[in-house]
């Protein structure tokens, strides 16, 4: 999909459909909108009068051959109250606009800014909203939908003078939503086809594309390196581990400076292990690696976007299966740290590769520490599909996180962590265990076991298991992977 800025006034664009937000109000023809209604002979007007004009929220009206403009239909769009109107609000509006006029085999689009509104924000958020409302899950299709395509959006109502910082915002976004779609590419994938050594060269390919460092460690250095904690949840099936690297180091990071360590949890599928799951729903787990890659997905944008901060990002990548060799409840095993584990539910294995992967990261030289994992069901239970739970052990840098998700449009929410949880995970024989002794809380009880492994370094622990997959679709994305988190990664790091 070809997206660029269009500055040719709104009426001489020759589009298949030109698209703008209506605010929601009493009198909803205003500003922008009072213009087209002008040129359209009041035709607006009287759709508000009858109410079916409002601006509420993703209320669509569609309007063809609208008289005045060149354009072959009018998209309005609800955008709720201008008070409450912002950049995230545009982020979904451009895409469910975008996938309104899709399922109607419009090809290409113009999306108009409202007046006031020509920002380089603004014009990053319609990249970013339109291009990942444009992923769609049929590679493995062999009928593709061709006739139902997007070929091209136009940004419009940039004027001349504002062209360059409409440029700069677009070019953000389109490296953000790239990188998003690149990341949903790979949770998309069956385990057939997304195996940990294939993952690792989707890595190392994207990486040196990129001009990232990347190293892969296979199962003899992940042993030598003495990752018990990873090992034990690999052993069980016939498809190695492995263990990602990949640094992004510029000369612009100050010494002393933070450095970020980003690791996740790329389970490429979990059936549980011995403690296997149901049946029901268990292809799903083919998504358990989306905390991974969503971490390789960040790491792609940020070599395009230069931070002045090194960040070094630790995958993490197994099957978890039941095999003749597997780990089994009871099993005892010793992390990279030196700390033992007693393994009482093999199906509560993202957190012990995490433990792996965190201590690494740390030894590697990271000083901030963000984890991503599809880690609880607990987390659903807690906040649905909704709201990504967050974890952290220093407010201040939770705080920086859960701004930048608000200003990525991700819907974050903190959980509670602290050491009154720390006893139900206190070992019997041996230093800690995998699951909670007592009841409850299961989504606060696997981030206390990630933290045994963070030291005092400032920590978050994003737990993403419900975020990461959408059952159904939305206006503005297909159903399937989502690639939550990375955009408000990117900004995070970014701020830095
Ligand atoms: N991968 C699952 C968590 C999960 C659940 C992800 C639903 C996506 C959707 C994780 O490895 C797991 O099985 N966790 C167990 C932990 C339990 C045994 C303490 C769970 O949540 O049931
Ligand atoms: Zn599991
Ligand atoms: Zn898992």
């Amino acid at each position: 999909m070809q997206i660029t800025l269009e500055s040719k006034p709104f009426a001489g664009i020759e589009t298949e459909a030109l698209v703008s937000c209506v605010f929601e109000d009493s009198d909803p023809v205003q500003g922008r909108i009072a213009e087209i209604d002008k040129l359209a002979g009041g035709l607006l007007g009287k759709l508000a009068r009858s109410g079916e004009l409002t601006g509420k929220t993703l209320e669509f009206t569609l309007v063809h051959a609208p008289a005045g403009l060149k354009a072959a239909r009018l998209l309005l769009v609800g955008a709720g109250k201008k008070e409450q109107f912002n950049s995230a609000t545009l982020r979904k509006i451009a895409g469910a606009a975008l996938r309104y006029l899709k399922a109607r085999s419009v090809k290409n689009l113009a999306l108009l800014v409202r007046e006031g509104y020509a920002t380089e924000e603004y014009a990053q958020v319609i990249a970013e909203g339109t291009l990942a409302a444009d992923f769609e899950s049929d590679k493995y299709k062999t009928d593709k939908k061709n006739d139902k395509r997007i070929e091209s959006v136009a940004i419009a109502g940039y004027s001349d003078s504002e062209r360059a910082t409409g440029e700069k915002g677009l070019a953000k976004g389109r490296i953000i939503a790239d990188s998003q779609n690149f990341a949903r590419d790979l949770i998309n994938e069956p385990s057939n086809k997304m195996t940990p050594t294939i993952l690792a060269q989707k890595a190392e390919t994207m990486a040196k594309a990129s001009g990232l460092s990347v190293e892969i460690l296979d199962e003899k250095r992940i042993a030598e390196l003495k990752m018990g904690a990873l090992l034990s949840v690999a052993q069980g099936s016939v498809e190695p581990p492995r263990m990602m690297i990949i640094t992004y180091n510029p000369p612009t990071a100050k010494p002393g400076a933070p450095v970020i360590g980003l690791i996740g949890k790329a389970v490429t599928f979990d059936t549980g292990g011995i403690s296997i799951k149901p049946a029901d729903g268990m292809e799903k787990m083919k998504y358990d690696m989306a905390g991974g890659a969503t971490m390789i997905g960040v790491m792609r944008a940020l070599a395009a976007l230069k931070p002045a901060v090194k960040v070094i990002c630790v995958v993490p990548s197994t099957e978890n299966m039941p095999g003749g060799r597997a780990q089994k409840p009871g099993d005892i095993q010793t992390a990279m740290s030196g700390k033992t584990i007693e393994v009482l539910n093999t199906d509560a294995e993202g957190r012990l590769i995490l433990a792996d992967g965190v201590h690494y990261a740390k030894q590697l030289g990271a000083t901030h520490l963000i984890d991503a994992a599809t880690l609880t069901g607990a987390v659903v239970v807690a906040l649905a599909g909704i709201n990504v739970g967050v974890f952290g052990s220093d407010q201040a840098f939770t705080d920086k996180l859960l701004a930048s998700a608000k200003v990525a449009g991700e819907k974050m929410w903190q959980l509670p962590m602290d050491d009154d949880y720390r006893e139900f995970i206190k070992g019997t024989v041996a230093d800690i265990q995998n699951i909670s002794s007592g009841k409850g809380g299961g989504a606060t009880i696997g981030a206390m076991f990630i933290k045994e492994f963070t030291g005092d370094s400032p920590w978050i622990h994003l737990d993403i298991a419900g975020t990461a997959w959408n059952d159904d679709a939305k206006p503005w994305l297909a159903k399937g992977p989502t690639g939550v988190a990375l955009r408000t990664l990117v900004h995070l790091i970014m701020s830095y």
